[in-house]
């Protein structure tokens, strides 16, 4: 008879149950092997699910051969009996009755041949980490928070965006992006006055990777009302923390005719609901970080679910930092860009709760934010959550044609650039605000994971770019 394979997932639910006594045949990459001269005990995993189902193997049944080879690493296809488990924590086991090698895992050099590995020694082997339980988990739950983005903006009649990755603006202004080109690096064209000729180059001038797809997002906002994008973002920051990414993805969602508190309720809203859809729908993977690495993870997470948000203004977090007392690496002043040991201080220490800050000095934020009458601050607003600190940053824009442009001749952007741009308050400006969400930041936060590195499948950083 031709067995239908299952997933081992599918064993672990109760349907199971209910092919107690059939056949049943399973694929999949072997975690342990134990056992005695009678009977091997074989913890199979195919990847759909953190569970391993138990393989029974009677060692008279099989070639002396082939069970040696049947080491932690190697892949099988197994055949057998569906049976109840006399062991605990499982309720059912494969009584094998077939075995077929697909590919073995040398004990002398396969790399995970025990468990407990360092997050660092399994960096350093980011090709075969997928492998492991806990990136396994990590990386289940990043689908399922991918999905839920997704789902989330659909049921609320956003649109799904499309930035470009490829752009000749640099939205944040910080100057830190990477460059895109094919003019041969090794015989440069130059022009009259020897700088780099541009004009020969593939677009026709300097192209980089985007910082953010907000520029363009506004485009989208300001003409089908709410959008969304999802996609990899670029920063050529020499951040080597374990908060950065060279290459992250980001969600930002930019709404017309949303003022800067619809759009903390929706930043607020949409976090929520996020954390809620892993613990409802992540919950084995969830429970084994929890159990793992970080037990007060699922705690965590309920509190960020059940709690309302502070939302305060810059300058009150200012004098909160001032008066605590607290001594900090970087001295706290009015107008200064609070650095993650300040934000971590009000979340974890002050409020003991996520915070939004609003209204921070227009100096240390990007040209498009929306200026306050006080002519010194500007309509930001930063999610600060425990363990990461900023976690999600956006405000509501300046659509004002004339202060935009003010603001920008003031920091000497180049204006005959952002034409297209400036066109979106020079014809039917809206109100409208956005943010960005860090993908990865936020996967941080769900898995309790506490280097970004380790919630990426390829981690790009300075220096690192192979696999
Ligand atoms: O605060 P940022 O720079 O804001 C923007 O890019 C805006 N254009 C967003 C908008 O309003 N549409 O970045 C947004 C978020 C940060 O809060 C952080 O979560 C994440 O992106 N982020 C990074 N994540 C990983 N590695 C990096 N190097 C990151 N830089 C920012
Ligand atoms: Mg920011």
């Amino acid at each position: 008879m031709d067995l239908r394979r299952v997933e081992i997932k599918d064993l672990f639910t109760e349907k199971a149950k209910t092919m107690v006594g059939s056949q049943v045949r399973v694929k999949g990459w072997v975690r342990t092997k134990r056992g005695n001269k009678n009977v091997a005990f074989i913890a199979l995993n195919d990847g759909s699910t953190i569970n391993n189902i138990q393989v029974v193997a009677d060692v008279v049944n099989f070639d002396e051969e082939l069970l040696k080879k049947i080491t932690t690493g190697a892949s099988l296809c197994v055949d057998g009996n569906l049976v109840e488990s006399m062991g605990k924590g499982q309720n059912v086991e494969i009584q094998a009755t077939r075995i077929e090698l697909y590919g073995e895992a040398d004990v002398n050099t396969f790399p995970l041949q025990k468990k407990g590995h360092s997050m660092e020694f399994l960096r350093e082997i980011a090709h075969l980490r997928p492998r492991t339980n806990t990136f396994g988990a990590v990386l289940r739950i990043r689908h399922n928070m991918a999905f839920a983005i997704h789902k989330y903006f659909n049921d609320k009649g956003f649109f799904y965006w499309h930035s470009p990755l490829i752009t000749a603006s640099d939205c944040e202004g910080a100057g830190e992006m990477f460059q895109v080109t094919t003019l041969d690096q090794e015989n440069l064209p130059r022009n009259e006055q020897g700088k780099i000729d541009y004009s020969q180059d593939f677009f026709g001038e300097s192209t980089f990777l985007t910082v953010s797809g907000q520029l363009e997002g506004e485009l989208g906002a300001t003409s089908i009302g709410k959008i969304y994008t999802f996609g990899p973002t670029f920063r050529a920051e020499n951040s080597n923390t374990p908060r950065h990414l060279a290459e992250f993805w980001m969600i930002e969602p930019e709404m017309a005719f949303y003022d800067i508190k619809d759009n903390m309720d929706l930043a607020e809203d949409f976090i929520k609901y996020l954390v809620r859809y892993a613990l409802e729908n992540c919950k084995d993977d969830v429970e084994f970080l929890n159990k793992m690495y970080d037990n007060t993870l699922i705690d965590r997470l309920n509190f960020v679910i059940s709690h309302d948000f502070i939302r305060l203004g810059y300058t009150e977090a200012i004098d909160i930092l001032l008066a605590s007392g607290h001594k900090f690496d970087v001295q706290v002043k009015w107008g200064m860009d609070l650095q993650s040991e300040h934000e971590r201080f009000l979340v974890e220490q002050h409020f003991k709760c996520p915070v939004i800050l609003t209204d921070y000095p227009k100096e240390i934020k990007s040209f498009y934010m929306k200026q306050n009458d006080d002519g010194k601050t500007v309509r930001a607003m930063d999610v600060l959550f425990p363990q990461i600190g900023e976690i999600i940053g956006g405000s509501e824009r300046e659509e004002s044609y004339d202060k935009l442009l003010t603001r920008m001749k003031e920091i000497g952007m180049n204006l005959e650039h952002y034409q297209w741009y400036l066109d979106t308050r020079r014809f039917g400006t809206v109100p409208h605000s956005g943010f960005g969400l860090g993908f990865e930041r936020l996967l941080l936060f769900v898995t309790g994971m506490t280097n970004i590195r380790d919630v990426i499948p390829f981690p790009r950083y300075p220096k690192n770019a192979t696999f």
